[in-house]
């Protein structure tokens, strides 16, 4: 794994929104792997940037998202896709046609899982995975289990997460599961980019780099692939031995 300390969430935001860019200029037709959550951010500024500056063009890009929340209106302002259309595609030249997510109101978890494995695979793969990192090493919504998980599934949210989201849902009931990528079907990526910042992801990041492979820690399965770029800053690298 590459791993980055960069001075902070802009330099960070910069050095992975590049690889994006860099790639969909090399790949117009790229399909990459989109995350969600505080962490992503600067990445989605840095290639809304490069796109305002005419530099690259994401017209021909296509996109999967990690998860997404069930039981809730997919245009509404908490849900991924919103968060989505408000951080990225609404300023940018994604097409519509290409953006692709977990439908979380489905009514059947397991044709709608096979229904994005056989569209991300239809696409060619993820060429570009970005991730960020939960507190106890979940990626995505995987949270840390007995097992690492394979394709999507829909997951019980975690009381942490339920309780650090609710205060958003002020006019409907906080969703209390998700559509999420399973492990395996991450991993598939051709490459990944990881974003951790902060001191409150240092313990994390540390299981991640430094402890066992285990699915008590999802993220430490990123070690089993072999293109993971790591970006971190001081704080989230403060517990690493090197
Ligand atoms: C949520 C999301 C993950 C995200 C994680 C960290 O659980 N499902 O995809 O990586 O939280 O989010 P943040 O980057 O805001 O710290």
């Amino acid at each position: 794994m590459n791993v980055h300390v960069l001075e902070n969430e802009e330099a960070i935001g910069q050095a992975a929104g590049d690889l994006f860019c860099a790639l969909v200029r090399q790949k117009p037709a790229a399909v990459l792997g989109l995350a969600t959550g505080i962490s992503p951010v600067p990445s989605y500024r840095r290639m809304i940037a490069q796109y305002a500056a005419g530099k690259v063009s994401f017209a021909q890009a296509i996109t999967f998202n990690l998860d997404e929340y069930c039981d809730l209106p997919r245009e509404h302002k908490n849900s991924f896709f919103s968060f989505m259309q408000r951080e990225l595609f609404s300023q940018t030249d994604f097409l519509p046609e290409h953006i692709n997510f977990l439908d979380g109101n489905t009514a059947d978890e397991f044709a709608e899982s096979e229904r994005y494995r056989l569209a991300i695979e239809a696409a060619g793969g993820i060429d570009l995975q970005l991730l960020g990192i939960g507190r106890n090493g979940h990626i995505g919504f995987n949270e840390p289990a007995e097992n690492f998980t394979v394709e999507a599934y829909k997951t019980a949210l975690t009381a942490s997460t339920i309780a650090a989201n609710s205060l958003y849902f002020d006019d409907i009931p906080m969703p209390h599961y998700a559509m999420t990528m399973g492990v395996d079907s991450i991993l598939r990526a051709k490459r990944l980019i990881l974003i951790a910042t902060g001191s409150s992801k240092a313990d994390a990041v540390k299981a991640m780099l430094e402890g066992e492979v285990t699915p008590r820690c999802p993220a430490s399965a990123l070690r089993r692939h072999t293109d993971v770029t790591v970006y971190l800053d001081p704080a989230a690298a403060a517990l690493l031995r090197k």
